[in-house]
């Protein structure tokens, strides 16, 4: 049975909606199109970057991981409350965003809502945060699994959560536990947590060499937590199959990916630097965080493939319909016209929730009495949308029929497909993170870590020094 497809709409970024000056003209778009065909076989004849996108591309298909998740699934929830994600970055967001679209609202809180253990993702270091988790989970151990993510196996913020859990396992239950409790997912060969893994013989889930975390959600980094928690992985993974054809097409005009890449790059290239996505449905915003990273960490480059210096990059920010619409919306329709929008709406939301009548001596409610909520939150998008396009701000919509698993593996894919062609167009490898890794070394050298640090050319404990020279507070500066 043919399954529902989500839908991007661009009729409100053309100039014949909003206007020549704010909106992109037809011939505008297909120039894009043709050039976005040339700036794809640029990025593909870069075996580098070919086998970078290749790594994603090859995900919806992977049979054996798929064979490998639902084992590891079989072994350990029939013993096991309480699952717990160790990761940050494109090791956590995806598995949040997943769980948040996927599963009730209240999965944690409500046995009746839950079709497997509780989740927790952590994707911080927040002693706060972290300890007030240890104190639930102390007493819980025994039923508890702790899903450790790290592609490089040397990340500090995993690997002190890592270390934390590792010693109260060890402390708690012994040794022979960490075998029961934990599952490390990692780079199949090289790094410390593939390392640790394989010494003490941990439950492991490898991650293709060339995968990168952000593009990584659909492999077994997404998998695992989401097959545990009762999510349809077969459907999420064929919705990205699907996906997979609708993008692989050649008829650029029919493609979304590719016409969402070409506006997103057109309206950058006229000012419009920052791009909003404006889910209307609270499952769908940690979606829009996903975006945020992928976008934000692929796009963001100083450098374009010919080494020349660039700086571009268009900055993402989430924003929640309706709840934004009294915190952001006066500043999006009034503010500088330097936003494309792009709207998350959902068709069907599976559930009606209807208005109460409204009181004798309250008529003016009722307009509402009676109504469906998703009705409410539907309008309340196309108000917004008619109100910015009022103002000649663009907006796009990607349109869920319903949020299932089918339909976001179907957005997932498009978005890192969107990502790779909106590199293609920006001529820089969306691939990479090279900005990171300052801070990351940084990092470890703050935290007394010792020998040479081969990026910045200096010992660990010079580098900390210059470090601390440079951020250590200055008295006269401190009001
Ligand atoms: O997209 C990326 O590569 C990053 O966001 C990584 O996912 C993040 O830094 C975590 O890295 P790792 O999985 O190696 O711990």
């Amino acid at each position: 049975m043919a399954q529902s497809q989500i839908k991007f709409y661009y009729k409100n970024a053309a100039a014949e909606t909003i206007g020549a000056e704010h909106g992109i003209t037809q011939s505008r778009l297909e120039k894009l199109l043709s050039e976005l065909k040339e700036g794809i076989r640029r990025l593909r004849s870069n075996s580098e970057l070919k086998e970078k996108e290749d790594a994603y591309r090859r995900l919806p298909y992977e049979s054996r991981t798929v064979e490998k998740v639902n084992d590891l699934v079989a072994e350990f929830s029939s013993d096991c409350d309480c699952l717990v994600i160790l990761g940050i970055g494109g090791s956590a967001l995806g598995n949040i965003a997943l769980q948040t679209a996927l599963n009730p609202y209240l999965y944690n809180l409500d046995g009746h809502q839950r079709k497997g253990p509780r989740l927790f993702v952590f994707d911080n270091v927040d002693p706060v945060q972290f300890g007030s988790f240890l104190d639930y989970i102390s007493d819980k151990l025994d039923r508890t699994v702790f899903n450790v993510i790290s592609k490089s196996g040397r990340t500090a913020e995993t690997a002190s959560q890592f270390l934390s859990i590792r010693k109260l396992l060890v402390d708690k239950l012994g040794e022979d536990a960490l075998k029961k409790h934990i599952v490390a997912t990692t780079d199949s060969k090289t790094g410390t947590l593939r390392k640790i893994a394989d010494d003490s013989g941990l439950q492991g889930l490898d991650v293709p060499a060339a995968l990168g975390g952000r593009f990584s959600v659909l492999s077994a980094v997404g998998l695992f937590s989401a097959a545990m928690c009762g999510i349809d992985i077969d459907s999420l993974l064929a919705g990205a199959r699907d996906m997979d054809d609708r993008v692989s097409g050649e008829d650029f005009a029919k493609n979304p990916a590719a016409v969402n890449a070409a506006i997103n790059y057109y309206f950058y290239k006229q000012g419009k630097r920052i791009s909003v996505m404006m889910p209307y449905n609270s499952a769908l915003y940690s979606l829009a965080d996903w975006y945020r990273q992928i976008w934000a960490e692929s796009l963001g480059k100083s450098k374009d493939l010919s080494k020349a210096e660039v700086h571009i990059g268009p900055t993402p920010v989430r924003a929640l319909g309706a709840t934004d619409q009294h915190s952001q919306v006066q500043l999006y329709r009034e503010g500088p016209n330097d936003k494309l929008f792009t709207f998350l709406e959902v068709e069907d939301f599976g559930r009606c929730v209807e208005t109460g009548p409204s009181p004798q001596n309250a008529k003016e409610l009722d307009f509402l009495a009676g109504k469906d909520m998703g009705m409410l939150l539907n309008s309340e998008k196309k108000a917004t949308e008619y109100a910015l396009l009022s103002d000649n701000r663009p907006c796009l919509s990607v349109i869920f029929p319903q949020v299932n698993a089918y339909t976001v593996g179907q957005f997932i894919y498009m978005y890192e497909a969107t990502t790779t062609f909106t590199g293609a167009l920006f001529r820089i490898n969306p691939f990479d993170q090279p900005a990171v890794e300052l801070g990351k070394e940084a990092a470890f050298a703050l935290m007394g870590k010792v020998g040479f640090c081969e990026y910045v050319g200096l010992s660990y404990a010079d580098f900390a020094k210059e470090i601390k020279s440079k951020t250590n507070i200055d008295a006269a500066y401190l009001l």
